[in-house]
């Protein structure tokens, strides 16, 4: 979004399907032909995929023979994600790459706008000589501080623990339901990928954009449960991205979705193609 904002160009290299990992020669061989490329930027677990890079391809591409430039590893799910996913201590071992976190997710912050860059310091002071003059605004710092105090970092610690208990009852609970297809992502973030199908799987039900937009809107307008469409990218066809919430939200979810996936097949035949296309847009462009 920001290199559209900013009008720089993009390369995309798709993640390799099943399990979202990255093509280590498809990315090599970009950075190969094109020497004006200046960041390459990886997302770790990824958004919407949940699923955490392998740590060997990330090296792969650090230690590209030829190109250049710098590697951006975004890392803002990364609190979810098993101790050890994080490649921020990397930084101290390879000044080309920069690694990104943010106070926006597993600490709840993402009113105080704050994140972390850890990089080497000769990326650090460009950073701060290109940035705003004005820093970090001192109510936001001071939520951050008392948010990184031990008997805080305890409450966040708490609070991933519940998330994950929530997440594994969803992993097992979902595929019971009629109409949910395959889990396609990774377990590493504090969301899950889930296939939905145009029929139950026992009668042969396939992965359909027009079921998880039909589940989408209902469980938004019917129900006040919002998840995201992400049907339309690379590999994820037929996918709802959902939010692991709090028990009592996983409980009211897992009614909601039966219920409505149950409407859904007692219509089918029946669902509104002809504004489909109108309709995957407005449900994709909603970020985050
Ligand atoms: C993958 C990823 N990176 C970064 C962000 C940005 O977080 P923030 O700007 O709130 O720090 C988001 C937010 O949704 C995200 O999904």
């Amino acid at each position: 979004m920001s290199a559209q904002v900013n009008d720089v160009s993009l390369v995309k290299v798709p993640l390799k399907t099943p399990g979202f990992q990255l093509d280590v020669p498809a990315i090599k061989d970009a950075l190969s032909k094109d020497s004006s490329i200046k960041l390459a930027y990886l997302c770790s677990p990824g958004n919407p995929t949940g699923a955490v890079l392998k740590k060997e391809d990330v090296k792969a591409i650090l230690e590209h023979e030829s190109w250049n430039g710098i590697v951006v590893l975004d890392e803002a799910y990364i609190d979810f994600a098993p101790e050890g996913s994080s490649l921020s201590q990397w930084v101290t071992e390879w000044p080309n790459l920069v690694v990104m976190q943010t106070m926006s997710k597993a600490f709840g912050l993402a009113g105080a706008r704050l994140g972390a860059v850890f990089t080497d310091p000769a990326i650090a002071n460009l950073l701060n000589a290109m940035k705003a003059p004005y820093n970090i605004p001192n109510p936001t710092s001071q939520i951050a501080r008392a948010a990184l105090s031990p008997n805080h970092l305890k409450v966040m610690q708490e609070n991933i623990g519940r998330i994950v208990k929530q997440r594994n009852r969803m992993l097992e609970e979902l595929p019971k339901i009629p109409g949910v297809g395959k889990f396609i992502g990774g377990e590493e973030s504090n969301f899950l990928l889930y296939e939905f199908l145009d029929a139950p799987a026992n009668q042969g039900g396939k992965p359909s954009n027009e079921t998880a937009l039909a589940v989408y809107e209902s469980l938004a307008e019917e129900k006040g449960v919002v998840t995201r469409f992400r049907g339309k990218e690379h590999g994820c066809l037929g996918c709802l991205r959902i939010t692991v919430g709090t028990e009592k939200e996983v409980d009211r979810f897992l009614e909601e979705v039966k219920v409505v996936l149950q409407n859904c097949f007692q219509k089918t035949g029946k669902l509104g193609k002809k504004d489909e296309e109108k309709r995957e847009k407005e449900a994709s462009a909603v970020v985050a």
